[in-house]
């Protein structure tokens, strides 16, 4: 029981109901014609949730194309890896020799593994290794890809290298060749241009010289990443999550933040620095992280989209399903290193936006970003059990970010569910601490999201303000979309308490499926939006920061409510736009007055985008535009009586400048 909540309701019912009560749910005939005062909401409402699962990551948003990099891949991830998982022993014109995987001189301890290349004879082309990449590597006809790798010359001549882009059958898309020099381990670099289209290339390192050789750290990127970046993104991707126009991305998970076992947690300082020094981890998904993509990408590419940041950080216990089968539950960092751990967080906040004369500062200005990025929010916390070990390591945390860092708001968390045990507790600690922001979780039906349309209509104000972290309707139909849109009209209604809202998850590879649904799927070569992505997109780019009430009416034929219908509008103040979202979850179409008369519209002529179909319209690989949304025109006076087509989302911009 939410005991903050259950008092108010009573007593603020029959204040609250005039304003907050959406429009179809009153009768037309009951409607006063005085309409309500305009509301500020939140600047950051609607955002993105990336998490590393699916391999969102790894084989997805991170262009890596090549899969076990660094020789890293092992048991622990999954059963049946090894360190030469996705590498296989190459020899082409009759060479032969041995592979090795060995740790006796790394790189660095953290990045352990390596492969030695033992060649007693070389053939005429070559013996060596090749990788598959991920499901495949796939090449664009004349683009250049960045080839890099780190040798080592054990004994023998000098190598010869030749690196080659091949496909199964043996098919040559371009090579390059390297001479090794000296004795230590060396990165040589080189640019391979594809003679061809390919979708399943592999890459062949195969020594020309009888010898023997150390290879680590085997990269291959497309030239072509999102902006250009230098271990960057991979840009089809990257580019679809920015034209959704997010106000902020939270990352790197949900569960993959707390992880599976203590020492399963995202620690955030092993994903930064040079690559080949990041310390890699298993994968709560099952599957591996390099950690290529880490925090000092996450905070570029935040950057890079107008984002803010929000980096959500493990609250000092792991996943209360941690263990599988093992069934080991939440575990709690232990007492005598909650100031080591703490001291983390901190330090992150440090990296973030500290001075380049700090210690953690000076390590972003060493990768190349002096100027800070501007870190306002910071999770603590994903949907943990609410115990005794998660609220002292909790609180230990927030009071020690609150000291040293007043500015940074911090988002707690409140259980898995919409409501229950966790969801009770988890507000009524955060009540006690005044946490400002906690993250709700919901995975339901369209049903659900269709009759909890007021759910936050009477949540109290002055209690923490919400960040509904993770929310879907469990499918990637139009029905599915339409529902999460009608609720998120009652999200920018409410958007005085509920500050920030993110569809989760956002990405996955189709053949590498954790979780359904997402909201962009993708393979080794493209990709498609789902529904659900265009309603996230009409939202996010049509954001307001004022709510302006019962502008929109529906005819509900003397009926008292009907669920299938919502709307909103909202007012962009920089710009002056105000911006209309209609929406009919219903089969039948609907009529709408949209009452502009006191909105001071410049134009009688307008634009808007209309998303509709058949409920069980959908997109994919094979067929990515069957839903999305149609920009049209019309004449103002059309709003008058706006005919409502059935399975739709209208959304109407209004130039008031
Ligand atoms: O979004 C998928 C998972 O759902 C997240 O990892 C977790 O927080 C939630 O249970």
């Amino acid at each position: 029981m939410n005991i903050f909540k259950k008092p108010f309701i009573k007593i603020c019912a029959l204040i609250l109901l005039p304003s907050a009560v959406i429009a179809q749910q009153v009768p037309v005939a009951q409607q006063s014609s005085v309409k309500g005062k305009p509301k500020q909401i939140s600047n950051d409402l609607f955002g993105v949730f990336f998490e590393d699962l699916s391999y969102a990551a790894d084989g997805g948003l991170y262009a890596e194309l090549v899969q076990n990099r660094s020789f890293e891949y092992n048991p622990a991830d999954k059963k049946i890896w090894t360190p030469l998982s996705y590498w296989e022993y190459t020899t082409q014109g009759h060479g032969y020799g041995k592979i090795s995987v060995e740790s006796s001189s790394p790189i660095a301890p953290t990045n352990p593994h390596y492969l030695v290349l033992d060649v007693d004879f070389p053939g005429t082309e070559g013996v060596g290794i090749t990788n598959s990449g991920f499901d495949g590597i796939s090449l664009k006809n004349g683009e250049n890809y960045d080839f890099s790798v780190y040798l080592k010359q054990l004994s023998g001549a000098p190598a010869k290298i030749k690196v080659e882009l091949r496909d199964h059958k043996g098919v040559s898309y371009g090579q390059l060749s390297l001479m090794v020099s000296g004795k230590g381990w060396k990165k040589y670099t080189g640019t391979i241009k594809a003679t061809n289209d390919a979708d399943s290339a592999r890459l062949s390192v195969l020594t020309l010289l009888k010898g023997k050789i150390a290879i680590d750290e085997v990269s291959l990127f497309p030239r072509k990443t999102f902006r250009n970046e230098k271990n960057g993104l991979r840009a089809d991707l990257a580019q679809a999550i920015a034209d959704i126009k997010p106000k902020f991305v939270r990352f790197p998970g949900g569960c993959l933040v707390h992880g599976d076992g203590l020492d399963n947690i995202y620690r955030w300082k092993k994903t930064i620095g040079p690559v080949e020094f990041r310390e890699q981890d298993r994968n709560i998904w099952n599957y591996h992280q390099s950690f290529g993509l880490g925090f000092f990408e996450y905070f570029r590419f935040c950057e890079d989209i107008g984002a803010k940041p929000l980096p959500v950080i493990a609250a000092g216990v792991s996943c209360q399903n941690s263990g599988g089968t093992r069934g080991t539950g939440q575990q709690a960092v232990a007492e005598i290193d909650m100031k080591s751990y703490t001291q983390d967080i901190l330090d992150l906040i440090e990296y973030a936006n500290g001075p380049v004369t700090s210690k953690y500062g000076a390590k972003r200005a060493a990768a190349g970003h002096p100027k800070p990025f501007n870190l306002q929010y910071v999770g603590i916390g994903n949907e943990d059990k609410i115990t005794g070990n998660f609220r002292s390591r909790f609180q230990q945390i927030y009071q020690a970010v609150r000291t040293k860092y007043p500015a940074i708001t911090i988002v707690g968390t409140v259980g898995p569910f919409p409501s229950g045990e966790d969801y009770d507790l988890g507000w009524s600690f955060a009540g006690q601490l005044h946490v400002p922001i906690v993250d709700e979780h919901y995975y339901q039906k369209p049903e659900w999201f269709l009759s909890n349309n007021n759910r936050y209509d009477n949540y109290r104000r002055t209690n923490s303000k919400v960040y509904i972290g993770e929310y879907a309707s469990q499918g990637n139909a139009l029905i599915n979309a339409i529902s999460e849109a009608a609720y998120m009209t009652s999200l920018e209604r409410n958007g005085d308490v509920v500050q920030m809202a993110s569809y989760a998850p956002l990405l996955a590879n189709l053949s590498h499926i954790s979780w359904n649904p997402d909201l962009i799927y993708f393979n080794n070569k493209a990709m498609f939006k789902t529904a659900n992505y265009y309603v996230q997109q009409l939202f996010s780019q049509n954001q307001g920061d004022q709510y302006i009430p019962d502008v929109v009416k529906f005819d509900l034929h003397g009926s008292a409510k009907d669920s299938t219908l919502a709307a909103s509008c909202v007012k962009d103040s920089p710009t002056g736009d105000i911006i209309l979202k209609i929406v009919n979850a219903g089969q039948k179409e609907a009529n709408a007055a949209i009452d502009i008369a006191e909105l001071h519209v410049r134009d009688s002529h307008i634009s808007f985008d209309l998303l509709k179909g058949s409920p069980g319209d959908k997109n994919s690989i094979s067929n990515p535009e069957n839903v999305k949304p149609v920009k049209s025109e019309m004449d103002i006076s059309v709003l008058k009586d706006y005919i409502v087509p059935a399975y739709s989302l209208t959304v109407i911009r209004l130039k008031t400048k």
